[in-house]
C-alpha cells in the first residue's frame, strides 16, 4: 500500500482490574491504518473490539490500564499521554461514533448548540495561533512531563499487581497454593491434627508471600525513584525555554491583533464618512420588495389551496395529512419571507448593517463567533444529509429519528475536521434500510474528506461493501488480517471460517450455524491458541504454544498453526466456501466503490 500511514498500533495490551483478577481484554494487537482507507475490525462479542478503539480514543474505563504497546499518531505515542492531556495532544483529529446515538447526545440541549459547542470552545483563533508558535518548546517540555506521569502510573499499577499477587508467576503460584491450603483447612475442620499441620504450612506460605512482596516493592521503589529523578533533572531548562518562547509568541500575536483592529477601525470610519448613494440603495430595496411580494402571493395561494382541498376532503385521514403538509409548507415560506424582510431592513439601515458586518468580521479573527459556528453547523448538517437544517438546528434530540440522530452524531464528530473516524457498530441499533443509508453516508464522507475509518462490526455482510481491509479479532488478539478479497476468498484461520459460516444466509433455507462453544474467559486466557478449544482442526501444539502471525502475502497474515509448513493440509470446509459464494453474489453490484 503506497498510501500515507495515519495510525500505527503496536503490541497494544490492555487489561482491567476486577475483583476476580485481571481481565486480559486486548493482548498485543498490531495494525496500521492508512490515509483514506477503511479498516474493519470483526469478531464475536467480547473479543476486544471496543476496548481497542476506546484505548485509541483515550476513553478507557477507570479500571483499565494499557500494560504495553504503542499508538503512534503524528509522530507521538498516545499511550504516553494521560487522559487529561490526551485531547490536547491529538486535538480533535480522531472522531468516534457509537452504537447508540442517544448516548452521545444531550437530551435536553438543542441540536444546534450540541453541534456548535465544540467549535466555539476550540475556536479561540488568536490563542490557538499563539500556542502553535511555541508548540515545539511546549512539546519538548510536556514530553518529559508525560514520561514522568507514565512512570508514576506504571509504578502504581505494578504495586497493585504485587499486592494482588499477579505481578509474576512466582507470586501467582504462591497465591494458588495459599488458596488451596485455605480450602483444605475448611475441609479439615473436624480434624485438629491435620488442621494444625495445614495452618503451619499456610502461615509459611503467607510469610513467604509477604516477604517477596516487600522485597519486590522496595526494589520497585528504588528503581522508580531513580527513573523519575533521571527525567526530572531535564525539566527546568526545558521549562525556561518554553516560557521564553511563549512570551515571544504572545507579543507577536498581540502586535498582529492591534494592527487588525486598526485596519477595521479605519474601514468602519470610511463607511461612516462615505455612505452608499441613496438612489442606488432605493433601487436595490425596490427589487427586494418585489421579491417579497411574490413570496406573499405564494403564501396567499397556499392558504387558499389548502382551504379548498380541506373543505373537499371527506376522510379524517386525508384531512390530517393535508393539514400537516400545509403547516410544513407554511413554515418554510414564512422562513423565506422573514429572511427577505431582514434583507430589506438591512438595506434600509445600510450604514448600521455594514458596520455590524465589519465588526463581526473583526471578531472572527479572534475566535469562532456564534454566527459563524451556526453557519458552519448548518453546512455540515446538510453535508450529512439532514433536510431543512436551519429548522432542525433549533430542535431537540427527541424530535429526530434514530437514523437522523446518528447523522447528528456524525456531524458533531465532523465539526473538528477529524482525519480518523472510528465507528463502533454505528448501525446495529438501526433498522435495515436506515442502516444502509448511514453506511452510504460514512462511505461518502470517507471519500470526500479522505478520512481513514476504523469500522467495528460483528456483521461480515456489512464489511464486504464497506472495508478495504479486515482484521479479525478473537480473545483480545488479531488472528487474521488482510484485504477484503483475501478475507472473503482466501480465509486461512479456522476462526475466520467459522465467522464466515455463521453469517446470516438469505438465499438458502439453511439454518444459521452459530459457532460452537464459547469464547474463553479472559480472566484466564488459554495457553496456546485461544481458539483451540472450539477448533475442529486443532492439533496438539494448538493447546500448548501460541501460533505466530504467518505471512501469506504482503497484505495477508494469519495466526494459526495450520499455516506451518509441517502442518497437515486442511482446506476451508465446503459449506463455508458455498456460503461465501452465495453471500458475494447477493451483494454483487454494491461494491465499496460504486
Ligand atoms: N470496564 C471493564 N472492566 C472489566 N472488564 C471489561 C471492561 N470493559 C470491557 N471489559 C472486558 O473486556 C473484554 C473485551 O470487551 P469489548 O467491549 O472490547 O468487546 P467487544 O469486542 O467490543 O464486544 P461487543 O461486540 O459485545 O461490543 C470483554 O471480556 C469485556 O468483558
Ligand atoms: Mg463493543
Amino acid at each position: 500500500m503506497e498510501n500515507k500511514l495515519k495510525l500505527h498500533v503496536e503490541d497494544l495490551t490492555v487489561s482491567f482490574r476486577t475483583n476476580q483478577g485481571m481481565v486480559r481484554a486486548v493482548r498485543g494487537i498490531d495494525f496500521d491504518l492508512y490515509e483514506g482507507e477503511t479498516l474493519a475490525i470483526v469478531g464475536e462479542s467480547g473479543s476486544g473490539k471496543s476496548v481497542s478503539s476506546r484505548t485509541i480514543m483515550g476513553i478507557l474505563a477507570a479500571n483499565g490500564v494499557i500494560d504495553k504497546g504503542q499508538i503512534i499518531y503524528e509522530g507521538q505515542d498516545l499511550t504516553e499521554v494521560d487522559e487529561e492531556h490526551f485531547h490536547e495532544v491529538r486535538g480533535n483529529k480522531i472522531g468516534m461514533i457509537f452504537q447508540d446515538p442517544m448516548s452521545s447526545l444531550n437530551p435536553i440541549m438543542r441540536i444546534g448548540r450540541q453541534i456548535t459547542e465544540g467549535m466555539i470552545l476550540n475556536g479561540k483563533r488568536l490563542k490557538n495561533k499563539t500556542k502553535k508558535l511555541y508548540q515545539l518548546e511546549k512539546n519538548n517540555y510536556t514530553e518529559i512531563k508525560h514520561k514522568i506521569e507514565k512512570l508514576h502510573r506504571v509504578y502504581k499499577h505494578n504495586l497493585a499487581l504485587i499486592e494482588d499477587c499477579l505481578y509474576n508467576e512466582n507470586l501467582q503460584s504462591l497465591l494458588e497454593k495459599q488458596n488451596s491450603l485455605e480450602q483444605q483447612l475448611e475441609i479439615a475442620k473436624s480434624n485438629p491434627e491435620a488442621k494444625a499441620g495445614i495452618k503451619q504450612e499456610l502461615n509459611g506460605i503467607k510469610k513467604q508471600i509477604k516477604s517477596i512482596q516487600s522485597d519486590l516493592k522496595s526494589k520497585l521503589a528504588v528503581e522508580h525513584k531513580k527513573n523519575v529523578s533521571e527525567q526530572k533533572v531535564k525539566l527546568p531548562p526545558l521549562k525556561a525555554e518554553m516560557i521564553k518562547a511563549k512570551r515571544k509568541a504572545e507579543a507577536q500575536i498581540k502586535q498582529e491583533w492591534i494592527a487588525k483592529k486598526k485596519e477595521y477601525q479605519e474601514k468602519i470610519q470610511k463607511v461612516k464618512e462615505n455612505p452608499e448613494s441613496q438612489a442606488k440603495l432605493d433601487e436595490e430595496i425596490k427589487v427586494k420588495e418585489a421579491e417579497l411580494d411574490v413570496l406573499n402571493n405564494q403564501m396567499n395561494e397556499l392558504i387558499e389551496n389548502f382551504q379548498e382541498a380541506f373543505s373537499k376532503s371527506v376522510r379524517d385521514k386525508d384531512k390530517i395529512i393535508l393539514r400537516a403538509r400545509f403547516r410544513e409548507n407554511k413554515k418554510d415560506l414564512k422562513f423565506d419571507i422573514k429572511e427577505k424582510q431582514r434583507e430589506i431592513k438591512a438595506l434600509q439601515n445600510y450604514t448600521a448593517t455594514k458596520i455590524r458586518e465589519l465588526k463581526e468580521e473583526l471578531r472572527r479573527f479572534k475566535k469562532v463567533t456564534n454566527l459563524e459556528a451556526k453557519e458552519h453547523a448548518i453546512k455540515i448538517m446538510s453535508e450529512v444529509g439532514i433536510p431543512q437544517p436551519e429548522k432542525r438546528f433549533k430542535q431537540y434530540p427527541f424530535q429526530f429519528s434514530g437514523g437522523m440522530r446518528q447523522r447528528i452524531v456524525i456531524a458533531i464528530a465532523l465539526t473538528a475536521n477529524p482525519d480518523i473516524l472510528i465507528c463502533d457498530e454505528p448501525t446495529t441499533a438501526l433498522d435495515v434500510t436506515i442502516q444502509a443509508q448511514i453506511l452510504e453516508l460514512i462511505n461518502n464522507l470517507k471519500k470526500e474528506r479522505n478520512l481513514s475509518v476504523i469500522f467495528i462490526t460483528h456483521d461480515l455482510g456489512v464489511v464486504a461493501n464497506m472495508a478495504d481491509r479486515i482484521a479479525v479479532m478473537y480473545a483480545g488478539k488479531i488472528v487474521e488480517i488482510g484485504t477484503v478479497e483475501e478475507i472473503f476468498y482466501q480465509p486461512k484461520h479456522p476462526y475466520t471460517w467459522a465467522l464466515l459460516s455463521s453469517m446470516p444466509d438469505i438465499m438458502s433455507k439453511e439454518r444459521l450455524t452459530a459457532i460452537p462453544g464459547t469464547p474463553p474467559n479472559m480472566l484466564f486466557p488459554p495457553k496456546g491458541d485461544a481458539f483451540a478449544e472450539r477448533n475442529q482442526y486443532a492439533m496438539k501444539i494448538d493447546f500448548e504454544i501460541e501460533p505466530p502471525m504467518f505471512k501469506i502475502t504482503d497484505t495477508h497474515y494469519a495466526a494459526t498453526w495450520l499455516l506451518h509448513k509441517d502442518a497437515p493440509k486442511v482446506e476451508m470446509p465446503e459449506v463455508v466456501k458455498n456460503r461465501i459464494e452465495r453471500m458475494l453474489k447477493t451483494t454483487e453490484g454494491v461494491t465499496k466503490n460504486g
